[in-house]
C-alpha cells in the first residue's frame, strides 16, 4: 500500500516569490500554477487609502520608486514598475490593489490577506470591510495580523489568525482570546508541543517561512496544518 501523502496546506507567500517578484500578477499565477492552496499577500494602504498587495513601508527594494508607500496615492503607485528589480523579463509588473489580486486567484483557492500595521488602523479596516463586502466568498479569506488591535473587530466576521514571530505562549493565549481560526508562528518557534496546545485550543498552526525539504518533512511529522513558502513548486511533491 503506498503511503498517503500528508494533508498541509501550502501557502505561496507574496505569491511564488522564488520564482517571481513578490505579491504580483506573475507571482500570484506562478503560485496557482505550483499547485498552492492559499497564497499570502502583504496588505498596505495608499495615501488615498486603496489596498494594496506590498510588503514594506518604503518603495525602494521590490519598486522602481522611492520614498514612503504611505505618501502617494495610488494612481502613482501604479505607475511603478514592481518587476525589473526582481528580473529585467518582468519589466511592468505593477502594485497590485487587493480587490485585483482577488480576481486573478481560482475560487477553488483560499487567499491569506496579511495586514500590516499602520498607524492609521480604522481606514485600513474600513477598507477590509469593503473587501470583505465585495468579494463574493469571504470563507476562502483568512485574515492575519501581527497587530491584535487590527484582528480583535474583524474576528467575528471572517477567520483569523495571529501571527508571532515573539513570545509564543503568550502569543498563542492572545490568538484565542482573539477569537481567532489559526495562529501563524516563525518556524524558529514552532515544536510540536505548541502545535499540541494550538490544536487543543481549537487553532489551526500554519507555520512561516519554509523553503528547505528537511524542515517541510519536519513539520509534516508534527501535525501543522500549513507552512508559508517562497517556493512552493519545490515543495509541491511533498504534500497531498
Ligand atoms: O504571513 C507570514 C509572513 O509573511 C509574515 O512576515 O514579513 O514576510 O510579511 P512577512
Ligand atoms: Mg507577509
Amino acid at each position: 500500500m503506498t503511503p498517503r501523502r500528508p494533508r498541509i496546506a501550502l501557502i505561496a507567500h507574496r505569491g511564488a516569490s522564488a520564482i517571481a517578484p513578490e505579491g504580483t500578477r506573475a507571482a500570484i499565477r506562478g503560485a496557482i500554477r505550483a499547485g498552492a492552496q492559499m497564497i499570502e499577500l502583504d496588505v498596505q494602504m495608499t495615501r488615498d487609502g486603496r489596498l494594496v498587495v506590498f510588503h514594506d513601508d518604503r518603495l525602494e527594494r521590490t519598486t522602481n520608486g522611492s520614498g514612503w508607500l504611505r505618501g502617494l496615492s495610488y494612481a502613482q503607485v501604479a505607475r511603478l514598475d514592481a518587476g525589473s528589480w526582481f528580473h529585467p523579463r518582468f519589466a511592468g509588473e505593477q502594485v497590485l490593489l487587493v480587490s485585483q489580486a482577488i480576481r486573478l486567484i481560482p475560487e477553488r483557492m483560499r487567499i491569506n490577506l496579511e495586514l500590516k500595521r499602520t498607524s492609521r488602523r480604522q481606514a485600513l479596516l474600513q477598507g477590509v470591510a469593503r473587501t470583505l463586502r465585495w468579494t463574493r466568498s469571504t470563507r476562502r479569506i483568512l485574515v492575519s495580523s501581527f497587530d491584535a488591535k487590527l484582528l480583535k473587530p474583524l474576528s467575528r466576521r471572517v477567520a483569523c489568525a495571529l501571527l508571532c514571530r515573539r513570545r509564543p505562549e503568550r502569543s498563542l493565549e492572545q490568538a484565542v482570546r482573539l477569537g481567532c481560526a489559526a495562529w501563524h508562528p516563525h518556524v524558529s518557534l514552532t515544536t510540536p508541543a505548541r502545535i499540541r496546545r494550538a490544536h487543543r485550543a481549537g487553532l489551526q498552526v500554519n507555520v512561516w517561512v519554509v523553503d528547505d525539504p528537511a524542515t517541510a518533512r519536519r513539520l509534516i511529522q508534527w501535525g501543522a496544518d500549513g507552512m508559508f513558502t517562497n517556493d512552493p513548486g519545490r515543495l509541491r511533491g511533498m504534500v497531498g
